[in-house]
């Protein structure tokens, strides 16, 4: 059955949501900007305010549209209480609520729901809300020490001791935090290697994705400063650094958060994105969010082997189906504008070949641009992804290095993402780390 899909928001993510909803029902969005990838999908678009409610209800009224199913994507605009709205206007939903959401918007909300529930893998962490407490807190944490921002923060608020930040600069970093939001979130530094572990859920199942490894640093060697994410890499079923038992572990934190919500009458529907760390401790959580990952919805909906649509609809609906995926490699590579993310040459044109990046066998997602006049323009944030699936991350690699040719502009980016030696890392730090735990 061809179903009519309303889908919020306007990235790269969404650019790929759109692809694949559209392979077998008609997608409806509304967006902030016009996405060109999206519109080129889509029966109808709609461009407004996309955290203004009265500006979406009028948005879909326009479209005069009986609607399946709804989808709300982007982290702010769940956190605006959109999906709640799609719902007061009777139409079911495959996003979480406001209060669901809350899992990621609030980060003192998911660190209590993890230990009142007794949920595997918390770090020792503290919700400050007394500026006094926070040299304490770091004294007794020898400031081996993250600094969190209770809200969202577009991958770019958090800072680390070491890293970020000197012992001194922390102090302020917190304070300041705190004189803004009223707390903040101090947390134990953790050593170790990422990873993200997706799932769909209908409030009470889950049904898994693909792990994932995102980059988040700008630069080569995962140097600079932290991104909304320059790229990610999927080997199949595992990770190349990961044992099957950290898999079991982080599957088993998603189970036990979705059953926590369900308990506490806040049942979470959609997609429950886990970001994880392997440390030799274990497998720990360093956050919850509400929505899929960017850029790593672009590695787990490139291998799904069945309907976007049927999954949204069976969440919506309380009767989550089996979700399936290929078992290949994938890369994924975000082109930025040059200086991004605290200087970003804007308002930049830039080429993009499609035909020939086609002719590749990658796809292109349309990320942060504009359209004008018929050409392309830079925004401040990242612009557009390339992704390839192959048998192997070397030809996923090779795919893409054919393909970027087809891209010019003022753009940067990585070009150590997927390689052997980068991996090869990250295997030798967890080796490091499991085989210390062996001589402890
Ligand atoms: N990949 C990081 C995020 O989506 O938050």
């Amino acid at each position: 059955m061809v179903v009519n899909v309303l889908l919020i928001g306007d990235g790269a993510r969404e650019h790929i949501i759109a692809e694949r909803l559209a392979e077998d029902s008609n997608v409806y969005a509304i967006m902030s900007r016009k996405n060109p990838g999206i519109s080129g999908i889509a029966k109808s678009v709609r461009i407004c305010n996309l955290k203004d409610k009265e500006a979406v209800r009028s948005a879909i009224e326009s479209f005069s549209i009986s609607f399946d199913v709804g989808f709300v994507s982007p982290d702010a605009v769940l956190a605006a209480g959109i999906t709640d709205l799609l719902l007061e206007m009777n139409i079911s939903a495959a996003s979480p609520t406001q209060s669901a959401a809350r899992i990621e918007w609030d980060k003192s909300f998911a660190r209590n729901l993890m230990y009142e529930n007794k949920i595997d893998g918390l770090p020792e962490f503290n919700v400050i809300t007394d500026k006094k407490e926070i040299t304490d807190y770091l004294n007794i944490l020898n400031n081996n020490a993250v600094i969190k921002p209770i809200g969202l923060t577009g991958g770019k608020g958090v800072k680390i001791i070491g890293e970020h930040l000197n012992p001194n600069e922390a102090i302020g970093y917190a304070t300041e935090l705190l004189e803004r939001d009223g707390s903040v979130l101090i947390e134990e530094k953790l050593d170790g290697e990422e990873f993200t572990l997706q799932a769909f859920s209908d409030g009470k199942h889950i049904s898994l994705m693909p792990p994932v490894q995102d980059h988040k640093r700008l630069y080569d060697g995962d140097k600079g400063p932290n991104t909304g994410g320059m790229g990610s890499y999927s080997t199949g079923k595992i990770l190349p650094f990961l044992e099957q038992s950290d898999l079991a572990t982080a599957t088993k934190i998603l189970s036990d958060a979705i059953w926590s919500m369900s308990k506490e009458d806040v049942p979470f529907k959609g997609i429950l994105y886990g970001q994880f760390m392997a440390t030799k401790k274990g497998v720990k959580v360093i956050e919850f969010n509400s929505r899929f990952g960017d850029p790593e919805v672009m590695n787990v909906l490139s291998l799904l082997d069945g309907s976007l649509s049927d999954i949204f609809m069976s969440i919506a609906d309380d009767s989550l189906v089996n979700a399936t995926f290929m078992d290949k490699s994938t890369l994924v590579k975000y082109f930025v504008p040059k200086g991004y993310p605290k200087n970003p040459d804007k308002d930049s044109p830039v080429s993009i070949d499609l035909k020939g990046i086609n002719q590749t066998g990658a796809r292109l997602y349309f990320a942060s641009v504009y359209e004008q006049s018929g050409k392309i323009y830079t925004t401040s944030s990242r612009t557009a992804a390339l992704v390839s699936v192959a048998d192997n991350l070397d030809d996923a690699y090779n795919t893409i290095e054919d393909a970027q040719k087809y891209i010019s502009g003022n753009l940067f980016s990585r070009t150590d993402i997927g390689t052997k030696q980068l991996i090869q890392k990250r295997i030798d730090h967890m080796k490091l780390l499991r085989g210390g735990m062996q001589n402890e």
